[in-house]
């Protein structure tokens, strides 16, 4: 029998309380299937681990990491310990030291979900985004010099390879043909005259290869103004590490809000395990209330289970999430309901069984 070994990463804030949520899911998930089962195995880093340890997880915490299938991660960051120091000690270390590639984030308005926008039906917004996810503007090279006095300099630079950018792009172009879908390309070569233009080429080059597919090519100012104005114009989306981040939060705001946003951190070649989370952060403005929404831990379930080849539980998993926001009678209060956070899990397992 297939046993998929799962790291559950719980971290801050409400990270903890929406992976309960997730875990029930997917255990229920194996347990109703029966030919295959789930192993989790939790590991406590995070920022209070961070004010114990002197470090968000240990030296070999990666080594640890690799034996598994894949890592469950609920969120990172909270007040009391810097962000760049929790965020550069985890989460970022993992996408990077796992090659995590590729950052897929949909961004899909189910039935039932709200949106702000006037006069626009769930088909309207079906997009998936392809985040460049190891390098970029997130490369972390740069300097500080001078600190502390009026010549202070701070420089950061991205690091746009031709290998890092090829393979994402190529990977959307794949994944566009396969689906039938337009791509769609997002970068700002107007204004960063080296990466960006070098990504633009990038883009059209890879693109010959794939002459059956649409592509249209936005400049991310104005691709922000059409995700809002007519995101229509959008399946497949392929961008850079932080427009993908600044976009698919924007995106999360049109397609029902951030308790709805999932995201998947893969290594395509499964070389390393992927990393499946929910996009928003540890909210520590409603940590430990059970305000939170689980459901973007959950759609990452679906996005788990998807990578496992696991379709027809992807697709179930995903079919309940919408069938209660149809029904609308179990939902947490961002969706204009009354329930605890303890209480999603169980409804969706009860729609599984059903
Ligand atoms: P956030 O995503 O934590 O919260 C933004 C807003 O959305 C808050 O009002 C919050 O209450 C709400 N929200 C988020 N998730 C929700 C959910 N599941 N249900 C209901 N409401 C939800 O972003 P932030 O406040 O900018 O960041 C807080 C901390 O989290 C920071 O330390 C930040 O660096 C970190 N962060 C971590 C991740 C991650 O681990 N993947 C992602 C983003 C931010
Ligand atoms: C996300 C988050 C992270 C990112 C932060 C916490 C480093 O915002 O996953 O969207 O920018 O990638
Ligand atoms: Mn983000």
């Amino acid at each position: 029998m297939e046993n998929y070994k799962v790291a559950v990463i719980a971290g801050d804030g409400i990270g903890p309380e929406v992976l309960a949520e997730g875990i029930k899911v997917l255990k229920s998930v194996a347990e109703i299937d029966g030919s295959f089962s789930v192993e989790f195995t939790e590991f406590p880093w995070g920022c209070q681990y961070y004010l114990q340890h002197g470090e968000m997880m240990p030296q070999d915490g990666l080594q640890k990491l690799a034996a598994f299938d894949s890592i469950y991660l609920g969120a990172v960051g909270y007040p009391g310990v810097p962000d760049n120091i929790s965020l550069g000690g985890l989460l970022l270390k993992i996408r990077r030291g796992f090659d995590q590639y590729i950052n897929l984030r949909p961004v899909k308005l189910l039935a039932g979900a709200p949106c702000p926008l006037k006069d626009i039906k769930p088909e309207d917004i079906d997009m998936l985004v392809v985040r460049e996810n190891s390098e970029g503007e997130y490369a972390n090279v740069g300097a500080r010099l001078y600190p502390g006095t009026p010549q202070e300099v701070a420089l950061q630079t991205g690091v746009f390879s031709r290998k890092g950018t090829e393979r994402v792009i190529r990977y959307a172009y794949e994944l566009a043909r396969r689906e039938h879908k337009t791509l769609t390309s997002i970068s700002k070569g107007n204004a960063l005259a080296y990466s960006m233009v070098f990504w633009d080429e990038i883009f059209k080059e890879i693109g010959a290869e794939y002459p059956e597919v649409v592509t249209h090519s936005y400049l991310v100012d104005a691709a922000s103004m059409f995700f809002v104005k007519d995101p229509q114009r959008f399946q497949i989306v392929v961008t850079s590490n932080l427009f993908g981040d600044i976009l698919t939060d924007l995106g999360a705001a049109i397609a029902g809000g951030m308790g709805l946003a999932a995201g998947a951190n893969l290594n395509p070649e499964k070389k390393f395990p992927s990393m499946f989370e929910p996009i928003h952060g540890s909210a520590p403005d409603i940590a430990g209330q059970g305000l939170a929404n689980p459901l973007a831990a959950i759609w990452s379930v679906s996005q788990m289970l998807e990578f496992w080849g696991q379709k027809e539980w992807a697709q179930s998993v995903l079919s309940a999430i919408g069938h209660m926001l149809l029904e609308k009678r179990v939902l947490t209060p961002d969706l204009g309901g009354k329930a605890k956070t303890d209480e999603i899990g169980a409804e969706i397992v009860r729609l599984l069984k059903k």
